[in-house]
């Protein structure tokens, strides 16, 4: 994949080798995302950062990926606040933003709004989030953290056995996710949801036509030999009502006890953030928290490096980023979990 130029848009623009080009560089990301050193390399750069939707780990870690890469950011937030809410076009605010800035990250509440955003923009677009449709750099990192901590256990993505849980109807990233782990080999998936919130046929198909191996199913069963146990939100903002979503809060939930009785002792426990930590939902327990296999932070972490690795590719500075380096003069604690 040539990726100068490029908008990205889903998962399924990527191949084994652009997934490879774009880790290799999110790697070379590190010490200026630990603040060990500074790049330039995009300086006088402008990123717009629209998000028509709640955000809040995407959106900051879009804007500081750009900003440790030297870049300026121009952001806007909501629905309500934008010309959007006044009737304008998707095309015609791409058309306007993009004379603005080199580069746009959006995230939107319609599937398929940000494609169509990108064929009235004039630079590159990445897809921060359409509707139940797709999060393309959360499946990235989130992948990009499956291989680091597999790889810790001496596991590789090829033959695994992860166990998707709670809202895979509307989850975007589980959807997402699942098709990128479909270019792997010889993935156990067990797809456990109320059936109403099951993985869609689309996503199934995929796994399906690429030899996976796929359970699904209402029950917490079957996964003492996980790797890994994915667990989601119940997307109450893709519901027709808020009662609708309340039937399924806390349905499948995650503590400690769960998982000492459920899980093998070393299984990955993932979650793309925000885990609803209100009393009826709960899906992702505080009493987890200094489990050494919650990888939560890790992930979310992981995902500074991803966006600046596609920032530096896109705009094709990935290999210029060193030659921009300079000295951080403030004080600076080591970061761990990069
Ligand atoms: C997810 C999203 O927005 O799809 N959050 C994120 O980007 N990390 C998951 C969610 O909101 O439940």
């Amino acid at each position: 994949m040539n990726f100068t130029g490029a908008n990205i848009l889903s998962v399924d623009q990527f191949d084994i080798d652009s997934i490879q080009t774009i880790f290799a560089t999110a790697d070379r990301m590190q010490p200026y995302a630990r603040r060990q050193k500074r790049t330039k390399v995009l300086d006088g750069a402008i990123l717009g950062n629209l998000f028509f939707e709640s955000s809040t780990r995407t959106r900051v870690s879009f804007g500081t990926a750009f900003n440790l890469l030297g870049g300026e950011v121009r952001e806007t937030t909501g629905m309500e606040s934008s010309a959007l809410a006044k009737g304008e076009s998707l095309y015609d605010t791409a058309r306007v933003l993009s004379s603005y800035s080199d580069v746009i990250a959006m995230r939107h509440p319609k599937s398929g709004s940000v494609a169509e955003f990108a064929e009235g923009s004039r630079v590159p677009v990445i897809n921060g989030g359409d509707g139940a449709n797709e999060h393309p750099t959360q499946a990235l990192l989130d992948l990009y953290t499956i291989k680091q901590e597999l790889a810790y256990h001496g596991h590789t993505v090829d033959g695994m056995h992860i166990c998707m849980m709670g809202d895979l109807k509307f989850g975007r990233t589980v959807h997402s996710l699942s098709r990128l782990l479909a270019m792997y080999k010889n993935i156990r998936f067990t797809l456990i949801s109320p059936r109403e919130l099951a993985m869609p046929d689309s996503v199934l198909e995929v796994l399906a036509q690429a030899g996976h191996q796929v359970v699904i199913t209402d029950q917490v069963s079957g996964i003492s030999d996980a790797d890994i146990v994915y667990q989601t939100r119940i997307q109450q903002e893709r519901f027709t009502t808020p009662q609708e979503a309340d039937l399924y809060r806390g349905k499948f939930r995650l503590n400690s006890e769960i998982y000492t009785k459920h899980y093998k002792p070393n299984t990955v426990i993932m979650h793309p953030l925000p885990r609803d930590s209100r009393a009826e939902a709960n899906e992702l327990d505080n009493d987890l928290n200094q489990n050494p296999n919650l990888a939560i932070f890790r992930q979310a972490d992981n995902g500074v490096l991803i966006r600046m690795a596609l920032f530096a590719l896109t705009l094709g500075v990935a290999d210029q980023v060193d030659k921009y380096e300079c000295d951080v003069n403030w004080y600076s604690e080591k970061r761990t979990g990069y």
